[in-house]
């Protein structure tokens, strides 16, 4: 686990630089800071409970069952190139669900397979594990659910499955999800969140929020608002949600080293940026508001600088990220 994790770190560290002279520099905007200086450094929350551990990736079986397995961890990590049809922007799973969706509290794998079937709130309804990915491909990946049973969710849940091998059936397993943040002293602030911003995310994700794209065309970075990012039914649109990831993992290798009223700040700052409508969209943003967002943790229907966040209108078409990705 470790390894891959500083793997990953070492690659991100070869593009901070490029990403750091392509940022656009908006007047004002960023305060210019170089990138935090060491980005190896030891700093995770995880280490600090005994989480389970999953099998390292040379014991996937060499059999057929180990090819579905394999494909479903293609998918986790290459998700609109491997899952084509279904991914509407330029996201992939591993961009919320470090390591190949193996690391603990970065909501990883092996503890979502082990606590479904579940009851939902935000369906009112029983969930099977196929069912909660189809929401990640339709809100997180702004695109839309393979019906069930469709090869992709086959192989992403075979590789879940295999992730959990030896676990206990448990939804409470340490390390699942993002560690919950008490609520902050002082009511998050949008300019605070700014500053935040500015020093110690900016330098990958840029000034615009929009992240980079690598030679090739996959998000090296990933775009944090704006068109290609998730969605506002994305539990990433949650205040509560987003900081919680971002106080474990980021920045990037430095997870654990924002104070948590820093990253209340920064969350309430990234999801106070239009992105993409809710699929759920009720013909009007109030309408919208009401039935899905009617809380403080959502920014949506808010009106941030004399603009109204989801007043985009209706849904736009599904089209598949993979033809846009050449941009
Ligand atoms: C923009 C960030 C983002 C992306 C991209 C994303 N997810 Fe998620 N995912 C989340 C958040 C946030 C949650 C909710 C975590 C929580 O409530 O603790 C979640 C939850 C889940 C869960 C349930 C976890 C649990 O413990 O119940 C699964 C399974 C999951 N995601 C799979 C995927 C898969 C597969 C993909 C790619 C197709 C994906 N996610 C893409 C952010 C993301
Ligand atoms: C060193 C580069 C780097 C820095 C600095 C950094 N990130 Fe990230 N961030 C990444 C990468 C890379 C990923 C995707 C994970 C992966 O590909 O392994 C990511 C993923 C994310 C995601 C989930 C994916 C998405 O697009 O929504 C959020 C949210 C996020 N970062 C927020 C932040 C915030 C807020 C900060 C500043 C406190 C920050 N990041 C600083 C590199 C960085």
């Amino acid at each position: 686990m470790r390894a891959y994790s500083d793997r990953r770190v070492a690659e991100v560290k070869q593009s901070a630089p490029a990403a750091a002279a392509s940022a656009p520099q908006d007047a004002g905007d960023l305060v210019g800071d170089p990138p935090r200086a060491d980005l190896a450094a030891p700093a995770r929350l995880a280490g600090a409970r005994a989480a389970f551990q999953p099998p390292p990736e040379s014991e996937i079986p060499n059999d057929d069952f180990g090819e579905v397995i394999r494909r479903g961890r293609e998918i986790f990590v290459d998700t609109p190139r491997a899952a084509a049809g279904y991914v509407g922007n330029s996201l992939r799973c591993v961009s919320c669900h470090l390591d190949a969706g193996r690391l603990a509290d970065s909501s990883p794998m092996w503890a979502a397979y082990v606590s479904y079937p579940a009851y939902r709130s935000k369906t009112r309804s029983v969930s099977s594990f196929q069912q909660r990915l189809q929401g990640c491909f339709e809100y997180s990946m702004n695109g839309k659910a393979p019906p069930l049973g469709a090869p992709e969710l086959a192989a992403l849940e075979s590789y879940a499955y295999w992730l959990a091998s030896g676990a206990t059936l448990d939804p409470n397993l340490p390390g699942r999800g993002y560690p919950k943040l008490a609520a902050p002293a002082q009511a998050p602030d949008h300019g605070r969140g700014k500053q935040v911003y500015a020093e110690n995310c900016a330098v990958c994700h840029g000034a615009d929020g929009a992240g980079q794209r690598g030679a090739d065309g996959s998000a090296v970075f990933p775009p944090l608002w704006g068109p290609d990012s998730f969605n506002w039914g994305a539990g990433m649109g949650r205040i509560s949600n987003a900081a919680a990831f971002i106080r474990a993992n980021m920045p990037l290798g430095l997870g654990g080293t924002l104070t948590d009223q820093q990253a209340w700040d920064v969350a309430l700052y990234m999801n106070s940026h239009e992105r993409p409508q809710d699929p759920r969209y009720k013909g009007s943003v109030e309408a919208t508001r009401q039935a899905f967002h009617d809380t403080d943790d959502s920014m949506y229907g808010r009106e941030v600088f004399g603009k109204t966040l989801g007043a985009s209108g209706p849904p736009k078409p599904f089209r598949p990220s993979i033809a846009t990705a050449s941009r």
